[in-house]
């Protein structure tokens, strides 16, 4: 079974997609199997990878018109697309019981053929979130280093207080990760310590630069290590790759 994790925050920009297509494209140069779930209506991480409308994206299933159909980007990595559309489906959703599992009963179909999920949320609280939420074992929470990083934080561990009481038992906060960071700017260094002291552990020893490869890549269709694999970029995923591997390598062995 895959260990699934949801990258989380409802702040836009933060590096929540960057970080889903590079954490999943790492994995697979670290060997692992990893499937990404695009489940934000804005679809960048479909659009960043270059794959067109599919017939079947993650809204079709959402809504039980489909299983759940991978797109092979390339070998062990798969991704469930998402559409425009997906942004009609908390409404058409809101009627439908055990509207909070939906993704979590999808998922049963194919979790065993990866190693990881990675969930890509948009940056909002609402049912697509919730979704994200009870299929995961761990939620991931990319910051970006700048004033104001930690404004609503509050907000987002009270959503996940709330799911692992009523929804989901086994959701944990798993990690925290530093993006866009420049060592030479003294906010940036601030704000990390800020971070730490409010999150201790949880906060990835590996930061992912402010490195232009990154905002490069998807305008090429193509994930960091086929862009630029020489790049910071690439070495501060693989990196963050292989401490996520050694943090969650009880459940992947299990
Ligand atoms: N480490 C980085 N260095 C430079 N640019 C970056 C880095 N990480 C992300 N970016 C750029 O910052 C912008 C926002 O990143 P991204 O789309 O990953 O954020 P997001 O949290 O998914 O946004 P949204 O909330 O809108 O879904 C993008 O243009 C991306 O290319
Ligand atoms: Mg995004």
């Amino acid at each position: 079974m895959a260990v699934v994790i949801s990258l989380l925050n409802h702040k836009g920009g933060v590096g929540k997609t960057t970080s889903a297509i590079n954490i999943g494209a790492g994995m697979v140069e670290l060997g692992k199997r990893c499937l990404l779930i695009d489940l934000d209506p804005q679809a960048n991480l479909t659009v960043s990878l270059g794959i067109s409308r599919q017939k079947y994206t993650i809204y079709e299933s959402l809504r039980g018109e489909s299983d759940l159909v991978p797109y092979t980007a390339k070998d062990g990595l798969d991704i469930i697309t998402s559409t425009l559309d997906l942004s009609g489906a908390e409404m058409e959703l809101i009627n439908e019981a055990g509207r909070e599992y939906i993704l979590r009963e999808l998922l049963t179909t194919v979790d065993d053929d990866y190693d990881y999920v990675i969930i890509d949320c948009p940056p909002s609280l609402g049912l697509l979130t919730l979704n994200a939420l009870t299929s995961s074992r761990y939620v991931y929470i990319p910051l970006q280093t700048e004033f104001l990083a930690l404004q609503g934080l509050a907000k987002i561990k009270q959503v996940i207080d709330k799911v692992k009481l009523r929804l989901n038992k086994k959701l944990e906060l798993g990690g925290v990760i530093a993006t866009m960071y420049d060592s030479r700017k003294v906010l940036n260094r601030d704000v990390v310590e800020t971070i730490k002291k409010y999150f201790g552990q949880k906060v990835f020893n590996t930061f992912i630069r402010d490195n232009v490869a990154l905002a490069e890549a998807p305008a090429q269709r193509q994930d960091i290590f086929e862009y630029n694999k020489r790049s910071p970029g690439a070495k501060d995923y693989l990196a963050l790759c292989k401490e996520i591997i050694e943090r969650t390598k009880l459940e992947v062995e299990a």
